[in-house]
């Protein structure tokens, strides 16, 4: 069997991403038109873990301004224009297909979005995951009222980390 690999997500695949979204985040549902409108803001920074026969995962990002989160399931409307982040909205893989994948998006996006000018990436770490992304080269942002009260939507837990987007 071919390996999965990352490519950049097409409109077509919206029913397959969203499908992975509400079977890996059942209790942070999103809905389908919220993640379209981030794939067609931002097409290079959102890409799909293919395989020959399926999709198995997914990574949507966007640029956004560090500090602040977008709510869940909330529509952005617009990009910033001085947008001095690349928000990783969300990683999402099958569980077959873990292992390495999530270092192979984070390359893939470096490369993708090599030409914006923007340094530095972001994300909202939810359950346990902190340890890897910290793995991942993302450190804590301490976390005052005003980024505590964005965290609220993301669940106990909830996390707001940076990293260089060329770190390895
Ligand atoms: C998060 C997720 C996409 C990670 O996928 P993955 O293929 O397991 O990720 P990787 O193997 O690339 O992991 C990255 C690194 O973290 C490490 N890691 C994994 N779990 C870890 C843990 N609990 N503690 C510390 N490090 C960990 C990996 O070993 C890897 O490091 P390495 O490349 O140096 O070996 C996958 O677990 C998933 O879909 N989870 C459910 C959805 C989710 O929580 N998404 C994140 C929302 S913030």
């Amino acid at each position: 069997m071919s390996k999965p690999h990352w490519r950049p997500a097409r409109t077509s695949d919206l029913a397959a991403i969203s499908a992975i979204a509400a079977r890996i985040h059942p209790a942070l549902p999103e809905r389908a038109e919220v993640l379209a409108e981030k794939m067609r803001f931002c097409p290079e920074g959102c890409g799909v873990l293919d395989t020959p026969q399926d999709i198995v995962g997914y990574g949507l990002a966007h640029p956004w301004m560090q500090r602040q989160i977008p709510p869940l399931d909330t529509f952005l409307h617009e990009l910033p224009d001085r947008a001095d982040c690349l928000y990783v909205h969300d990683v999402a893989v099958l569980p077959d297909f873990r292992g390495g994948v999530t270092r192979a998006y984070m390359a893939w996006l470096a490369d993708m979005v090599s030409a914006s000018g923007i340094a530095t990436l972001a994300l909202v770490s939810v359950y346990t995951t902190r340890p890897l992304w910290e793995r991942l080269g993302f450190r804590a942002v301490t976390a005052d009222a005003a980024l505590r009260a964005k965290l609220a939507s993301y669940g106990e837990g909830a996390t707001y980390m940076l990293r260089g987007l060329a770190a390895t």
